[in-house]
C-alpha cells in the first residue's frame, strides 16, 4: 500500500536512520524464502525483535500477502515485500543481516543431501545477489543440506571476492533446542535451565551432541547417554515423519532462527558474551567448516571455541561425523568451482 512521500520519508527518519541519529539500534533485516514454511512465522517473530528497524521479506511467490499481513503488527520495523528473481536485488540492498531459509524440505523417507539437486542451486542464486547487494551482511543459512549450503555460499563469496569467514553462519540451533529439551525431559528439569553444546554438522550422525559438557552439570546413564544423542540426530526425521509427506520442521524453526538472529544482532549491537553454536569456517579440526561454539560480536563469529574435553562415546562420534562432513563440504564446493 503506497504511503504518501512525507509518510514514507518519516518513517525512514524514524526508523532506518535511527541508529545514525543517536536513537535505539536498529538493523536491517532480509528473509529469503519469507513466504515459506519457515519463513513465515520467522517474519513474524523478526517484526516482533525491538533491534530489527527495517525488514525485508523476499520470496519467488506470496510476499505480498504476507508483508500485508505481517506489516499490520503494531511493532517498531518498517516491513517491505519483494516478490521474484526481478526485486531481489532491492531486497537485499543496505542489509545488516540476511536469513536465508529458500529452498525445498524433505519428505519421509528422503536425507537432507537429496535435496542437494535443487537446494544448490536456489542458495547460489541468492548469494550472488549478497555478493553484489550487501556483501558485508551477515548471512544465517538455514537451508538444507547445510553441511553442503554453507560451503556453496562460501565459494560464491571468494569467487566475487567478497567472502568473510566471520559472517557466514550456518544455522544449526534447532539441534540445540532440542537437545536442551530432550536432556531437560530427562533430568526432569525446566529446558531453559540446561545448555547442550552441539557440534559437528547439521544431519545425522554428524549432529553430535556433548553431554559430557552440559550445563549445569550432570549424568547420564550409558542407555540415556544412547537414547538422547539418537533422539537429537534424528530430531528432524522425527518431525519429517510426523508431518507425513508436509515437509519438516517450521515452527520450531522459526523460533531458532529468531533466537539465532537475535544473538547476531546482539552481537552486531556490540554486546559482551554472546554464545551459540553454529556451522562457521574453523580450525577446531582439520575439516574447513564444523559447527561448535562461536562469541558473536560486531564483527559476526570473532571467536570460535575449542571442541574442550570429550569422552571416548563423543570421541568416536566425533570420527562418524568427520568422515560424512568431509564429503559434503566438498561436494558444496565441488558445485561452484566444479
Ligand atoms: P517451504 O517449501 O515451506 O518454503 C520454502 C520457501 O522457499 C517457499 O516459499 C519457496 O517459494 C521459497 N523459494 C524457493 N525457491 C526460492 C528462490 N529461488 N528464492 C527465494 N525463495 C525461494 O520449506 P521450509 O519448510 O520453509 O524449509 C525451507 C528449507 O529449510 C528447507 O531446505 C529445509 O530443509 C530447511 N530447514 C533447515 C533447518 C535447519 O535446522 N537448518 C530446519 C528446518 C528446515
Ligand atoms: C531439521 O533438522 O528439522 C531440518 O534440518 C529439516 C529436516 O529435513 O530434518
Amino acid at each position: 500500500h503506497p504511503l504518501p512521500p512525507q509518510m514514507e520519508e518519516n518513517l525512514g527518519l524514524r526508523r532506518s536512520d535511527c541508529r545514525a541519529k543517536g536513537g535505539a539500534p536498529g538493523f536491517k533485516v532480509a528473509i529469503l524464502g519469507a513466504a515459506g514454511g519457515i519463513g513465515q512465522p520467522l517474519a513474524l517473530l523478526m517484526k516482533m525483535n525491538p533491534l530489527v528497524s527495517v525488514l525485508h521479506l523476499y520470496d519467488v511467490v506470496n510476499t505480498p500477502g504476507v508483508t500485508a499481513d505481517v506489516s499490520h503488527m503494531d511493532t517498531g520495523a518498517v516491513v517491505r515485500g519483494f516478490l521474484g528473481q526481478k526485486q531481489l536485488e532491492d531486497a537485499l540492498t543496505g542489509m545488516d543481516l540476511v536469513i536465508i531459509p529458500a529452498g525445498v524440505p524433505r519428505k519421509p523417507g528422503m536425507t537432507r543431501d537429496d535435496l542437494f539437486k535443487i537446494n544448490a542451486g536456489i542458495v547460489r542464486t541468492l548469494c550472488e545477489g549478497i555478493a553484489k547487494c550487501c556483501p558485508g551482511a551477515i548471512v544465517n543459512l538455514i537451508s538444507n543440506p547445510v553441511n553442503s549450503t554453507v560451503a556453496i555460499a562460501a565459494e560464491v563469496f571468494k569467487k566475487a571476492g567478497t567472502y568473510d569467514p566471520k559472517k557466514l553462519l550456518g544455522v544449526t540451533t534447532l539441534d540445540v533446542a532440542r537437545a536442551n529439551t530432550f536432556v531437560a525431559e530427562v533430568l526432569g528439569v525446566d529446558p531453559r535451565t540446561v545448555n547442550v553444546p552441539v557440534v559437528g554438522g547439521h544431519a545425522g550422525v554428524t549432529i553430535l551432541p556433548l553431554l559430557s559438557q552440559v550445563t549445569p552439570p550432570c549424568s547420564f546413564t550409558p542407555e540415556e547417554v544412547a537414547y538422547l544423542t539418537d533422539r537429537i540426530q534424528n530430531g528432524g526425521t522425527e518431525v519429517v515423519e510426523a508431518k507425513a509427506g508436509a515437509g519438516s520442521a517450521t515452527l520450531s524453526m522459526a523460533y531458532a532462527a529468531a533466537k539465532f538472529a537475535d544473538a547476531c544482532l546482539r552481537g552486531l549491537r556490540g554486546d559482551a558474551g554472546v554464545i551459540e553454536c553454529s556451522f562457521v569456517a574453523s580450525q577446531v579440526t582439520e575439516l574447513p567448516y564444523f559447527a561448535c561454539k562461536v562469541r558473536l560480536g560486531r564483527a559476526g563469529a570473532e571467536e570460535i571455541f575449542p571442541l574442550g574435553p570429550v569422552n571416548e562415546f563423543e570421541r568416536s562420534g566425533l570420527e562418524k561425523a568427520k568422515k560424512e562432513l568431509v564429503e559434503s563440504i566438498q561436494k558444496g564446493a565441488s558445485f561452484i568451482k566444479g
